[in-house]
């Protein structure tokens, strides 16, 4: 290999102390997908069977890829790279890399737009519960369902006229006015830089989430049986071994869950992806802030168990145990068809029937309970939106030269622009979600797992992750690694290139898995908002290849057989 007289910039920024570092790794992976996304997914799809599934993609697809992106991200910030692009170019020859590697900054970016958005509802809603309001609609006499109060909260987005005053402005442009708070703080944490914005909100967030989280739980799990049933019992939605033939029985998952089995194991293998932040670039610029010598194998599988006992045993003793204590297996169903339900109207229907603190159940309980819910779900938002952002940053700096003010500056006006028709229009929030955050996850890591095992090499990879690493790895998992985690992948992409690529693409069926009538005109209406978000996501991509292709002719990028391996 011939040596090279690139060397990393200087400038580079690096973590503070390791416990920063695995507290803002575990921010990361810790999101709304633990606590909203886990109990939908579960109840939704297979329930037990969606459990089962759930934990062998996680040893199949989660551990392997995990440990693949620290190392692939550690080894680009040896070289000064601290995106996909230049990371994938360092691993192979082939020019074409670091294009692909365009993704790893486009896709979290597009997530990073509807995902702030969500967030700033659970800002919004905390303040809500704090200062009573959620609590009154809960009350009996109230004339609003939290039902009703949700859409309500969703829809005002401001077509009021008329002068308002400032209170009245912000009471009927709520959604916005949270919205615009939860971006500028986002912004003014990432303009901090990496040990003094993300690293300090990990290193208060993360415990604060974990005492939110556990104080909840013990409240959940002692509340009193309601008619017989216990929050105990809710947590036998998730473990029942008789829903585990489902796994292949496709006539049992139809029968019992209304989808097939493929539905069954696609959605634990996505809900995977999404919960460790795998398959979007985020870990590996996190990663790329390591040294050289630093251990990844155990901190990267450390990250994943912290993120497993938030979303298993956190995530799933909290909503759907509730739910099921003072609604019912029929309650729980019918807050989970929604993908927000559970969350923002049945939550706030639990606190106001259950007590705490010696406070009756009722307006207090709401105001208390919720402001705990709705505080930790913005912190879990919080810590793991800032690493879907920090790709975009660090290209924006690292690779064209913008100071962190700056960038993130652009990174706030590709957000401010882009949420807009993700708030107004009908469809466009799910369209992104499923591209990028769904099946771009999927192509994502298929092509890292390629690269990185298949055209960098086996060995290499292998040494490359075991490099200053504080426990051995067992073997199976470079097996596992190098063909069971991408023949899987091929494999999902395939499956989905045979049964779903024609009706999705040509708008037969929308993304959600509903059929189109193109005699109903809301169903055109959706066809045309999806329409106009795959446009959306295009020109994002293409903008950032050709600040690729212009990074390439400044000779940002070096390829494989240009790098000095020990360097
Ligand atoms: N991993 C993050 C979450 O679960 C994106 O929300």
């Amino acid at each position: 290999m011939s040596t090279t007289d690139y060397s990393a910039p200087d400038e580079r920024e690096q973590w503070g102390s390791r416990v920063g570092l695995i507290l803002a790794m575990a921010g990361n992976a810790v999101g709304l997908g633990n606590f909203l996304r886990f109990p939908n997914e579960a109840v939704n799809n297979g329930q037990g069977a969606f459990m089962v599934a759930y934990f062998i993609s996680l040893l199949l697809l989660g551990i392997p890829l995990m440990w693949m992106e620290w190392g692939i991200g550690r080894r680009g910030g040896h070289f000064g790279y601290s995106t996909a692009p230049g990371m994938f170019q360092s691993l192979t020859k082939a020019r074409i890399a670091k294009y692909i590697g365009a993704l790893g900054v486009v896709m979290p970016l597009l997530i990073v737009i509807y995902y702030v958005y969500i967030e700033s509802w659970t800002l919004g809603y905390a303040v809500e519960s704090a200062t009573g309001a959620l609590g009154a609609v809960t009350d009996k006499a109230s004339q609003v369902s939290t039902g009703d109060y949700f859409e309500t909260y969703l829809g005002s987005q401001g077509n009021d006229s008329g002068f308002l005053g400032v209170a009245g402005w912000i009471g009927s442009h709520k959604a916005y006015t949270f919205f615009a708070i939860t971006a500028a703080v986002n912004l003014w944490v990432l303009s901090r830089g990496l040990s003094k914005g993300i690293e300090i909100i990990a290193k208060i967030g993360m415990p604060v989430l974990l005492v939110c989280a556990i104080a909840l739980v013990a409240r959940v799990l002692t509340l009193p049986a309601e008619e017989g049933r216990s929050a105990l019992d809710g947590l036998n939605i998730y473990w029942n071994p008789e829903q585990w033939t489902a796994l292949y029985d496709d006539a049992q998952a139809k029968s019992l869950f209304g989808i097939g089995s493929a539905a069954i194991w696609l959605a634990a293998a996505g809900q995977i992806f999404f919960t460790l932040s795998v398959g979007s670039g985020a870990i590996n610029t996190y990663s790329s802030y390591l040294s050289r010598d630093d251990d990844i194998a155990l901190t990267g599988l450390a990250t994943v168990s912290m993120n497993e006992f938030c979303e298993v045993v956190l995530g799933g003793t909290l909503a759907i145990p509730a739910a099921f204590l003072f609604f019912g297996m029929s309650g729980v169903e019918e807050a989970a068809s929604g993908s927000m339900g559970l969350a923002f109207i049945t939550m706030p229907e639990v606190f106001a029937n259950a007590g705490v603190f010696g406070i009756a159940a009722g307006e207090y309980s709401v105001a208390i309970l919720g402001t705990v819910w709705f505080g930790l779900l913005f912190v879990a938002g919080i810590t793991s939106s800032l690493a879907l952002s920090q790709p975009t940053m660090a290209f924006m700096q690292d690779t064209m030269g913008l100071t962190r003010k700056k960038a993130a500056l652009v990174v706030g006006g590709i957000i401010l622009l882009f949420v807009q028709p993700v708030i107004l229009l009908d469809g466009v929030l799910g369209e992104i979600d499923y591209w990028a955050g769904t099946f771009g996850l999927v192509f994502f890591s298929t092509m890292e797992v390629v690269l990185f095992m298949w055209i960098f090499g086996s060995k290499r990879a292998w040494k490359e992750i075991h490099h200053g690493a504080d426990i051995a790895i067992p073997k199976i998992f470079k097996f596992l690694m190098t063909f069971v985690t991408p023949v899987l992948l091929i494999g999902m992409l395939a499956f989905w290139g045979i049964t779903q690529a024609l009706p999705i693409l040509s708008f037969e069926k929308t993304t959600g898995g509903d059929i189109i009538d193109p005699n109903d005109p809301a169903h055109m209406a959706l066809v045309d908002n999806a329409g106009l978000a795959r446009w959306m996501m295009l020109a994002l991509f293409a903008f950032f290849v050709v600040l690729v292709w212009i990074a390439a002719k400044r000779g940002r990028f070096k390829s494989l057989e240009n790098l000095a391996e020990d360097a």
